[in-house]
């Protein structure tokens, strides 16, 4: 395993991340506890010590067998959970004590605000954060799916130390936001760093999955047209791991985690297999020119400057406050 420093403190961050939003539940299709917690172990005993849930994955169980996987091991992992569905301060203070019973934890590593609620003003947010840092009950701040205007004006009321963004060789829309994080001192923690597994080359065809499956609602990469020019990068990426002889799916895993902004990568994995196979990445790297020559593909087959990106839309008359809507890149007429 390689590893990492968490900037502006003294912790040594696994490259690799566990994610947990299919632990439990039914997100990816159907799942087994007992395998799942297996594969945790499976990627605690290789070095791994990160590991990232929310309150809503995995059905809502996501918390609670991670917590149950950890339970032995609580000092090996940096842990970490989410406010889900809202920033309002007291709700803030209620969320924090139910996670942390979930995970049967007294604090954790880091917490974030999962999404910006537009029907709070961010400085109640982060003033609760603020708040339960000073208790102990989280011990560095995080945010996920802000914007650069949005992570300045948290900065105001509390230190953030980890931002939590989509990012994959399928996925470089936030390039540029991720390299401004770096240049502030902000920790990147990747998701969806497999592109939801089409990294892995597990789908040489395009998968018929349920249409609720997240793969289809949730990224983008499992349509056409951006499923055939994903297809077309494997084949690079396929030359470079025959050369390497390991499975393509390492090659994605050190090309994310070899991004000088990345601190970390999330990897989602609720099997045992699958667990070894992305921890055992790290015992080799890519070379400048591999690395290049995966950058050139990207950009010959125009994977940057097509298909569609999820764009969050404020709307109060919504549930949480926002909406979202698929936009083609590079059109910013419809965030409004
Ligand atoms: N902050 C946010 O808004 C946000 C949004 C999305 C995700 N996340 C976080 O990021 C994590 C990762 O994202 P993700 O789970 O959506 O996508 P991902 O990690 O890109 O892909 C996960 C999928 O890849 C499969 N997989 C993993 N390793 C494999 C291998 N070696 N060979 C074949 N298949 C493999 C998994 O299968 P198995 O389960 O069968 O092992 C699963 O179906 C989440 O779990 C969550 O913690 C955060």
């Amino acid at each position: 395993m390689r590893y990492k420093k968490l900037y502006g403190t003294s912790e040594e961050i696994s490259v690799m991340g566990l994610g947990g939003w299919a632990v439990g539940g039914q997100n990816y299709g159907p799942t087994e506890d007992s395998e799942t917690i297996r594969a945790i172990h499976a990627a605690l005993d290789m070095g791994v010590n990160f590991i990232d849930t929310a309150p809503d994955y995995g059905q809502k169980n996501s918390e609670a067998l991670i917590g149950k996987a950890i339970k032995d091991r609580r000092d090996k992992v940096f842990l970490t959970t989410k406010l889900d569905r809202g920033g309002g301060y007291d709700y803030a203070m209620e969320q924090i004590d139910k996670s942390l019973e979930r995970l049967g934890v007294d604090y954790v590593d880091a917490y974030y605000l999962h999404w910006p609620d537009t029907r709070v003003p961010i400085e109640e947010s982060m003033s609760a954060f603020r708040d339960l840092q000073k208790a102990g009950k989280i011990r560095y701040v995080g945010v996920s799916n802000f914007d650069i205007a949005l992570l300045e004006e948290a900065q105001k009321t509390v230190k953030i130390q980890l931002m939590q963004p989509p990012f994959s060789l399928v996925d470089q829309r936030q390039r540029e936001r991720l390299e401004w994080c770096e240049s502030h001192g902000i920790n990147i923690v990747t998701y969806g760093s497999l592109g939801g597994g089409i990294l892995t080359g597990r789908y040489r065809t395009l998968p018929e999955f349920d249409e609720k499956d997240p793969r289809i609602t949730f990224y983008d990469f499992f349509k056409e047209p951006k499923f055939s020019k994903c297809m077309e990068l494997l084949a690079v990426l396929d030359k470079i791991a025959a050369d390497h002889k390991v499975p393509v799916s390492q090659v994605a895993i050190n090309w994310v985690s070899q991004q000088s902004f990345v601190t970390t990568s999330l990897m989602g994995v609720t099997k045992v297999p699958h667990a070894k196979e992305n921890a055992a990445a790290f015992d080799w790297e890519l070379s400048p020119e591999e690395l290049g020559a995966i950058d050139d593909e990207y950009e010959r087959v125009g994977l940057g400057r097509m298909g569609w990106q999820k764009s969050v839309i404020q709307d109060e008359t919504a549930e949480h406050g926002i909406r979202v809507k698929w936009i083609p890149y590079g059109d910013e007429t419809e965030r409004k």
